[in-house]
């Protein structure tokens, strides 16, 4: 069972502000723990599975924040962004507060499945190739699928930047030009790089897996949702401690 930790170092935790403004949240009777009103910003309480309500808005207590998001496109995944919004203008600012990163990058274009996290051993691990988490993108092309261009992902594709070949672990051709490809590396710009090594042209792409989580049904593009110990082991991880 975690230690109990005051109120004050629980919302500064949790990205609401310094320990100061956190503090005057609470004098300001802008908090709630669990539907209470919170009186004292010093009062010591174990955090674990604590609702808090702060200015209106219900907040879970996480120790370490790990959420699934679903990408619009038109954003780049940083925080000091060149030409397109930041995704992170589309998250709650206690998230950013806290240092929430992605796991990974899609670029500006792409949509779909991304995680983020403010622990960075997480992160790390799910980056690195060894580890081989598989990702599935979903691939529109300008051009016709053919057996052939499979076989080229499949059997590994060289691309310019460097002579070890890039292979896709699976392909399974949804339509005449909607590809579904698995790949395990996560090189710059891999997917749209791998098909215009084959002949072909990614006209949209989008991840719908990672590991085997699946992005869910009812996560609208633009929306995230906290990643739960289940959610985890479905990136063959668990939440640590
Ligand atoms: N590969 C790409 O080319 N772009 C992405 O956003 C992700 C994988």
């Amino acid at each position: 069972m975690a230690k109990p930790l005051t109120l004050e170092k629980i919302l500064f935790s949790q990205g609401f502000g310094t320990r100061r403004y956190c503090s005057d949240l609470v004098y300001a009777d802008l908090v709630k723990v669990n539907g209470v009103l919170a009186e004292d910003p010093e009062e010591k309480m174990v955090p674990e599975n604590l609702l808090l309500t702060v200015d209106g808005q219900d907040w879970e207590f996480h120790e370490k924040a790990y959420i699934a998001f679903n990408k619009p496109t038109g954003y780049e995944c940083s925080h000091k962004t060149s030409h397109h919004p930041s995704i992170y203008g589309l998250l709650p600012q206690p998230l950013v507060e806290r240092g929430i990163q992605c796991v990974g990058r899609l670029d500006y274009d792409t949509t779909g499945l991304i995680l983020m996290s403010d622990d960075g051993q997480f992160i790390h691990k799910m980056t690195t190739p060894k580890k081989n988490i598989g990702k599935i993108y979903q691939i529109t092309t300008s051009e016709p699928i053919s057996t052939k261009q499979m076989d080229h992902l499949l059997g590994g594709v060289v691309l310019d930047d460097d002579p070890a070949p890039c292979f896709a672990k699976a392909c399974e051709q949804l339509g005449d030009h909607l590809l579904a490809m698995t790949i395990v590396e996560g090189r710059y710009h891999q997917v749209k790089r791998m098909m215009a090594a084959v002949g072909n042209h990614v006209a949209g792409l989008h991840r719908t897996t990672i590991g085997d989580y699946v992005m869910p049904d009812d996560l609208a593009e633009g929306e995230w949702r906290w990643l739960y110990q289940e959610d985890l082991a479905q990136l063959g991880k668990s939440i640590p401690g």
